[in-house]
């Protein structure tokens, strides 16, 4: 096997048992990194909570019905089914100073994940790229800019495919590094995969479909959504919208 291939597998089987001798951030007293991200002065927009339009479908129904939606319908999604998608997928149940509970699993409470999402098609909703601020279920515009929706496409590599959302999961590595150290990759990565899986379900209780985006053009997304690329960057993508 090429070392480049052994080398990258290294990541998805880190030998946890190492980790116990490893001088980790957290062991050496560093100081603990943010949980949140926030954007002071942006624009907020508060999210439902309560969602009285939306059908109850049954688990068994939501997951017999799921499949990669690659083709869209031209209906809006409501401010309602906006609001469903990132409670369902992104919210945050409860937070103390070192632990995060969400909606989804996060490797020992760290909560490596943000999320930000392009709104295209949305009633009453500016188009623009949209950072969902986790503790207080609201979103804080980022960028509205008039070519957003070909920078978007571009950076999916042509796949926006006239998508009403698409969802960005972005990690912060250090979050899960200050603990984890060379173990945290692996977790970081499975932790995007529950937050996708969960929105695949949510969006086919509102008879909508997801497909999951890996093929994406890393640095043009990264500028996209204003980050680093190195401390701060996009790992997962998904694209969202009616059958
Ligand atoms: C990690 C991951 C990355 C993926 N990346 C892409 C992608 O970039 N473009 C795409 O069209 N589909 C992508 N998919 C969707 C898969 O192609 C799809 O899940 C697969 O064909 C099986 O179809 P199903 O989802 O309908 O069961 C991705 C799926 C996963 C799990």
């Amino acid at each position: 096997m090429e070392d480049r291939i052994k080398r990258n597998r290294e990541a998805i089987k880190p030998k946890w048992t190492d980790l116990y001798k490893t001088n980790t951030a957290k062991k050496q007293g560093k100081e603990r990194p943010e949980q949140f991200k926030s954007v002071p002065g942006a624009k907020k927009i508060d999210l439902l909570k309560v969602f009285p339009n939306i059908i109850r479908k049954t688990l068994q129904e939501v997951i017999a019905s799921r499949r990669s939606l690659r083709s869209y319908s031209d209906i809006n999604l409501s401010f309602e089914e906006l609001s469903y998608l990132l409670w369902e997928t992104c919210r945050v149940e409860s937070f103390r100073e070192n632990a995060v509970f969400r909606t989804i699993p996060t490797a020992g409470a760290t909560n490596s994940m943000e999320t930000y999402v392009f709104i295209n098609k949305v009633q009453d909703i500016e188009k623009g790229i949209y950072l969902y601020i986790q503790e207080s279920h609201s979103l804080a515009l980022i960028d509205n800019d008039d070519l957003i929706d070909e920078n978007v496409n571009e950076g999916l590599l042509k796949q926006l495919r006239g998508a009403a959302l698409v969802f960005f999961f972005t990690s912060v590595p250090f979050r899960t590094e200050y603990k984890y150290d060379f173990c945290a990759h692996k977790m970081i990565a499975i932790e995007a995969g529950h937050a996708c899986q969960n929105l695949s379900l949510a969006a086919e209780a509102i008879d909508s479909g997801v497909c999951a985006i890996c093929a994406y053009d890393q640095e043009k997304l990264d500028k996209i959504l204003k980050l680093d690329g190195e401390e701060h960057f996009t790992i997962y993508c998904a694209t969202v919208g009616k059958k």
